[in-house]
């Protein structure tokens, strides 16, 4: 994976607000004392830290567990590097953050963190220092976790990861951003801080599916589209977002617009394998929770998730952001036939300057038909998908198909690894398509095989190109600023004038 594919994936991150029930218990069991709790790190970067052994082996592997299902190592690790070292710059709609080490190092780790003050980390998103951390760091999903797991995730992380004595760059946003103060405010709004409770209404199995999705593993970060301050939209909990150059589809049990038509089965195949045949296949940020986190949950946990799922509210084009494509009675899964498998393209001169279908039709049996068939039907052993019929290509907008082809799918699970080259301009990539090529080909693609009301244009290209939309976040906070700024000369020019008045009519 490459450190972009990663930085596109945390983006997603730098807006985390989740839903999240959260517990704001102290962490129990908690080292009274900070260095002295913790043996200072070894000089031997590279094997797993020898510790006091004050956790037992069997604490520390519940919390390497819980540290997978919270896909730590996505952020913390920069690709190459050491586990947990940091150094990932994640780019947010506000400007690049560094993702902390948070190895045992006393020196440049949290070896110096107390439990309490991990506990804090995780859950307020306040540092050691009493600083807060930017929700880059999801603290506001990880708010869930209970004292027990935070207790098997500080064991873990205190002797069962390398310390790595190794400084990361600093975080330099641009102001007003860089006022980390400013996120109390955010947290008074958004961060929900009660515990969780279970529901007793509810299965066991219901409950600890609820509690993997809005702490642990954060789908909602990513599936939940975002209000102007980057908060989560409760409402529409689970109906689809961007993130970064990704969209996060609608995932509610709608039978049109969601994931109503899968079973229980295909849900839990999918965040296994990230390949549901016929339907769908994770690339983005999705392959990467997928190669990092979901493929290593135990087999109750996979079911406890997808029980959770198909029982949350379905949202259908009504509640979605975005208007879903025509026909809402039927499921984007389930798009009829193609409308014309192999356009007569061949013999009308292959040269530039061919408009739409012909040119994408060209684009397509020169970069793709190889892999995916001279009809987009891929190959019979399915590893090469059907583009027809395909959640990106049939789904609420074209963009994860614009990615696919600008990214290419990176993807790794227990049956293998699974790669489809890049064609955008990023090192490594087959070729490099321009946007004109990318929007022919991808209209082609529509029109043909999927979602044909939607339409691509070299603009829209270019927007997935760049990483995905930008936020306006930041120039929100200017503006705001501004105002406020501009709210105080406002005052005091009025102030001024009142007292000049009065001394004027003193004077007379
Ligand atoms: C989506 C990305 C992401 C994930 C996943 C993530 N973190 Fe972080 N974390 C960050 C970033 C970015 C920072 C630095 C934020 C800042 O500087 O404000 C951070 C900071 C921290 C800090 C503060 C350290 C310090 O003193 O600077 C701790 C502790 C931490 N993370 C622990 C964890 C643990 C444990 C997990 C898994 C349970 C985790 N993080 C998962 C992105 C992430
Ligand atoms: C880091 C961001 C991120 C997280 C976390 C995440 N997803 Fe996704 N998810 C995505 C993206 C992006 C896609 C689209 C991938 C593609 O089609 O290539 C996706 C696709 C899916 C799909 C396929 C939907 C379709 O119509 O094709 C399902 C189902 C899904 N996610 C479920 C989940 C569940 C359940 C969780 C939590 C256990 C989760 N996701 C966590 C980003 C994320
Ligand atoms: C070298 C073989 C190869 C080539 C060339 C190739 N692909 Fe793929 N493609 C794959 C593989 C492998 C996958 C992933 C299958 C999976 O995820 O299980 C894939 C997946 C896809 C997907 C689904 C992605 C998702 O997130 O749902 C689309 C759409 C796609 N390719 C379109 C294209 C287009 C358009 C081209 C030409 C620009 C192309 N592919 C070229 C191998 C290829």
């Amino acid at each position: 994976m490459t450190s972009l594919a990663r930085a596109l994936r945390a983006a997603s991150a730098s807006m985390l607000l989740s839903g999240a029930v959260v517990a704001s218990a102290q962490a129990a069991d908690t080292p009274s004392a900070t260095a002295a709790a913790t043996p200072a790190s070894s000089t031997v970067a590279d094997t797993a830290a020898p510790q006091n052994g004050r956790f037992s082996p069997s604490l520390v592997e519940q919390g390497h567990y819980l540290a997978t299902a919270s896909d730590c190592i996505a952020c913390h690790t920069v690709a190459g590097g050491k586990p947990m070292a940091g150094g990932l710059a994640i780019a947010s709609p506000v400007g690049t953050i560094v993702a902390s080490n948070i190895t045992p190092s006393t020196t440049n780790g949290i070896g110096n963190y107390t439990e309490q003050q991990f506990a804090d980390a995780l859950r307020k998103g306040v540092r050691a220092d009493g600083a807060n951390l930017y929700p880059a760091m999801p603290y506001t999903a990880y708010a869930t976790l209970s004292d027990d797991d935070i207790h098997a995730l500080y064991a873990y992380f205190m002797q069962g990861v390398a310390p790595v004595d190794q400084p990361t760059a600093r975080t330099h946003l641009p102001f007003p951003m860089n006022i980390r103060m400013s996120m109390k405010f955010w947290n008074a709004l958004f961060l929900n801080d009660k515990p969780y409770v279970a529901d007793p209404h509810q299965s066991e199995q219901w409950n600890r599916g609820r509690y993997l999705v809005d702490g642990a593993a954060h789908c909602s970060t990513c599936h939940t589209p975002r209000g102007v301050l980057m908060q989560e939209k409760l409402d529409l909990s689970m109906a689809g977002a961007q993130v970064g150059p990704w969209y996060a589809p609608n995932i509610t049990p709608d039978a049109a617009h969601g994931i109503g038509t899968w079973s229980q089965a295909d849900l839990v195949t999918y965040l296994k394998t990230g390949r549901l045949p016929g339907k769908a296949q994770a690339a983005g940020s999705m392959a990467e929770a997928i190669t990092h986190s979901f493929r290593y949950l135990n087999d109750a946990d996979v079911n406890a998730i997808a029980v959770y799922m198909k029982s949350i509210p379905a949202i259908g084009s009504n509640g979605s952001e975005d208007a879903i494509q025509g026909a809402a009675a039927t499921s984007r899964f389930d798009q009829g036939k193609p409308s014309n498998a192999l356009p007569a393209f061949r013999g009308k001169g292959f040269e530039a300057g061919m408009a739409g279908d012909t040119r994408g039709a060209v684009v397509f049996s020169a970069n793709c038909a190889s892999c995916h068939g001279y009809n987009g039907q891929g190959s019979s052993d399915g590893y090469y998908p059907s583009l027809f019929n395909n959640s990106a290509t049939a789904g609420a907008n074209p963009n994860n198909l614009l990615a696919t082809i600008l990214y290419g799918v990176d993807r790794e699970t227990a049956s293998g690894h699974v790669f489809m080259p890049s064609f955008g301009s990023q090192p490594g990539a087959v070729a490099n398509l321009s946007n004109d090529d990318v929007a022919a080909l991808a209209n082609y693609l529509l029109s043909h095989y999927g979602n044909a009301t939607q339409k691509v244009a070299a603009a829209d290209v270019e927007v997935i190109r760049q990483g995905g939309p930008r936020s306006n976040l930041l120039t929100l906070a200017r503006v705001g600023i501004g105002a406020g700024v501009a709210v105080v000369l406002i005052v005091i020019v009025l102030l001024g004038i009142r007292s000049r008045r009065k001394s004027a009519q003193a004077r007379r």
